[in-house]
């Protein structure tokens, strides 16, 4: 039965082991306008103080603490990632034409697109500036090297848009890039920051890497079966904007010529479509299904990436993360 949304939770990760840790992100995060121009400030706390989950500083402390310990430089690589991470959503918002975000009216929505593809640029370069701050070079590099991946990504899928001849290879490509980019470089530098060997840090790339695909497949199949007020953002956009997802690619794959041809056409509207729609046309719940699974088949590999870490709490809730992701996926096949 669909709960009515005011009586569901919105989604709330496991980080309760580093919930002094991410107090400590928050206030570090809001610090981080007054480093702008006064008449800038106030753009960059808006976007930054917004309720996030957090999810990749969390990443990047949980990955501290499984390797050795969490050190201010873990925090600093915290902040900087979901700068990083916030800088991408601005621009994501332009291109979407969402209107809320974290539960409130996008960057876009309030300013304008002119003055948000500037907000973005600044809080990447302000990212990057602090990111030359650490002792190694190589960690800055990374960074870089995840940022650039996070836009090229991005660019990536809006080639393709309205694109029936996209592959799964190519859709898992372009969400390893925009996604999962981030969520690896939390977990590697977490570890790299310890000085572990590099089959360990080698591990905990892979395990960031899986994490973040498994989460942009569930965000795909949110953006077709989730409710906005539960989710807290614009969804639907996908479809609209013509981004084939996975759930979409195995509607595809799996429909007879004529249901294939009828979706094409729904498509090509580039309008927001109801989801009964594509129910009524072919395998809707058939699709999330494989999404699902898809995803749920990646948290199993993610988990075994972790196997080479001594126990801990900090690698229980690494494990922990995995599961509460496989809950949630497990969730869109009961709300199609
Ligand atoms: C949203 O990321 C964009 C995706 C990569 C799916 P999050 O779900 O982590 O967004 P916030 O930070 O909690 O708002
Ligand atoms: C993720 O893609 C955006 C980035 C990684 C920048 P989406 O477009 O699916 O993210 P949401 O759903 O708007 O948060
Ligand atoms: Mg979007
Ligand atoms: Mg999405």
């Amino acid at each position: 039965m669909k709960l009515p949304s005011f009586l569901k939770p919105r989604p709330a990760f496991p980080f309760e082991l580093v919930k002094p840790e991410i107090e400590r992100v928050e206030e570090l995060l809001m610090e981080q306008a007054r480093a702008f121009d006064p008449n800038v400030e106030g753009y960059i706390s808006y976007v930054c103080n917004t309720s996030g989950k957090r999810i990749r500083p969390a990443l990047a402390v949980l990955a501290g603490g499984a390797t050795g310990g969490v050190t201010n430089e873990h925090r600093q690589l915290s902040i900087i990632l979901e700068m990083i991470h916030i800088a991408s959503l601005v621009h994501d918002d332009i291109m979407d034409g969402a209107t809320i975000r974290r539960e409130m009216p996008t960057a876009a929505a309030k300013w304008g697109n002119a003055l948000s593809v500037l907000l973005g640029d600044s809080l990447f370069a302000y990212a990057l500036e602090l990111a030359t701050q650490f002792n190694e070079s190589s960690i800055c590099r990374k960074i870089a090297r995840a940022s650039r991946d996070v836009a090229c990504g991005e660019i990536l899928q809006t080639q393709r848009r309205f694109d029936f001849t996209l592959s799964m290879e190519e859709y898992f490509k372009i969400i390893e890039m925009k996604t999962a980019a981030l969520f690896a470089s939390a977990t590697e530098l977490g570890a790299r920051l310890n000085g572990r060997s590099d089959s360990v840090v080698t591990s905990m790339y892979n395990y960031g890497n899986r994490l973040g695909t498994a989460y942009q497949i569930y965000d795909d199949c949110i953006d077709l079966v989730g409710d906005e007020k539960e989710i807290g953002k614009t969804l639907g956009t996908d479809l609209a904007k013509g981004k084939l997802t996975l759930p979409m690619l195995f509607l595809l794959r799996d429909a007879t010529e004529a249901q294939r041809t009828k979706l094409q056409r729904m498509v090509l509207k580039g309008e927001p479509m109801d989801t009964t729609i594509l129910a009524s046309i072919a395998d809707y719940a058939g699709a999330i299904e494989h999404a699902v699974n898809t995803a749920k088949e990646m948290l199993e590999e993610a988990r075994k990436d972790l196997i080479c870490l001594d126990a801990s709490p900090h690698k229980e809730a690494l494990v922990t993360i995995t599961q509460y992701l496989d809950g949630l996926l497990d969730q869109c096949r009961t709300s199609v």
